[in-house]
């Protein structure tokens, strides 16, 4: 059985993109993977983050993850600062990747935007740290959102230079599985950025625990262009609204973006909207119901995170030890 690794961070409430990117996946990979799932909370600390609001995420983060299926007995559930492992592996792997990769990376672009010299050094180091929570697990498959491939290249270019460094194969090479539709869910307010958690408009995004009445309103709201759905997909090229909402109906209803414009062409985005409201309340509302239940026990939740760190250790102290001892610690 091949072993998944796969991360979140607990930097806000999730949102529709991370569950149509990451999430439901996740779910259903479950059934024929090992799976090691993770709150990055030392990712999340490479943007500021009030320390009240960090462990109040993870928490939601945790009962949201549980809500949508994620089984945390038969899988691993933890978060990454209580694995003391991620953190060794990451400065090895800092002291491998050359900075020339790194300023290829586009998240930090895009994240830093023009004000560069007044981010993190974590947040331009980030993606080596992603490359040690998979590879001190020597995932092979990693589920994720199409924005993360690059970052996965990274991986795979830092596991095969520590390879040919140290003279062993002993890093797999890890496959990204990304999925087919709306592997890259785009802000409700601006097609052409992003849906994500830590964007400061919450009207940019679907959150997980958003009520049916908080999901319409945010829908309507949502921008787009005056036309009407085309008869098929090349008449969204040039729309990107258009285009992440047609996308985001298909994900949800397991149609291609062609089928559901066989259903809606000719319609204008009111009607249209009215009909994926529907969909993502079918999808979204009973998670945030029973997250919300979930949260009125949280020494549970504390708990279950817990028991988790702890198996995720038993696998990934070995293998990180067993690295420290080829570069000569
Ligand atoms: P965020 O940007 O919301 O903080 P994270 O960095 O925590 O997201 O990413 C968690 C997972 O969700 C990753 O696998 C990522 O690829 C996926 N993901 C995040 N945003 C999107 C999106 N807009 N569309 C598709 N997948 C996404
Ligand atoms: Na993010």
């Amino acid at each position: 059985m091949q072993r998944i690794f796969s991360g979140i961070q607990p930097s806000g409430v999730p949102q529709l993109g991370n569950y149509l990117g990451a999430i439901r996946n996740w779910v259903n990979l479950q059934a024929d993977h090992e799976c090691v799932f993770c709150l990055v909370d030392m990712h999340a600390i490479t943007v500021w983050q009030e320390p009240a609001k960090l462990r109040e995420h993870t928490l939601t983060q945790a009962a949201i993850l549980l809500a949508s299926g994620i089984d945390a007995q038969r899988h691993i559930l933890f978060n990454q600062s209580a694995v003391s492992a991620h953190a060794r592996l990451a400065w090895i792997f800092n002291c491998v990747a050359r900075l020339g990769w790194l300023n290829r990376m586009t998240q930090f672009k895009d994240k830093a935007g023009k004000d560069r010299e007044n981010h993190s050094a974590g947040l331009y180091v980030y993606p080596n740290l992603m490359a040690a929570d998979i590879l001190a697990y020597k995932a092979t498959r990693v589920p994720v959102g199409e924005d993360q491939k690059q970052h996965l290249e990274l991986t795979n270019d830092i596991a095969q230079k520590f390879n040919h460094d140290y003279g062993v194969e002993f890093f797999p090479q890890v496959e990204a599985l990304i999925p087919p539709e709306a592997a890259r869910v785009m802000s409700l307010r601006d097609g052409t950025k992003k849906m994500s958690k830590s964007d400061p408009s919450a009207q940019s995004r679907i959150e997980l625990t958003d009520d049916a009445d908080t999901i319409a309103l945010k829908i309507r709201r949502a921008k787009t262009d005056t036309g009407v759905l085309p008869e098929d997909p090349s008449g969204l090229a040039d729309r990107p609204e258009a285009r992440n909402l047609v996308s985001i109906y298909a994900a949800l209803s397991g149609k291609t973006v062609q089928q559901v414009l066989d259903l809606h062409q000719g319609q204008g985005f009111g009607p249209f909207k009215a009909a994926l409201t529907e969909v993502v309340v079918n999808e979204i509302a009973p998670i945030a119901l029973k997250t919300s239940q979930l949260l009125q026990d949280e020494t549970h939740l504390v708990q279950m995170l817990h028991n988790g760190a702890q198996r995720a250790q038993a696998i990934a102290e070995p293998i990180v030890a067993e690295a420290e001892k080829l570069v000569g610690f």
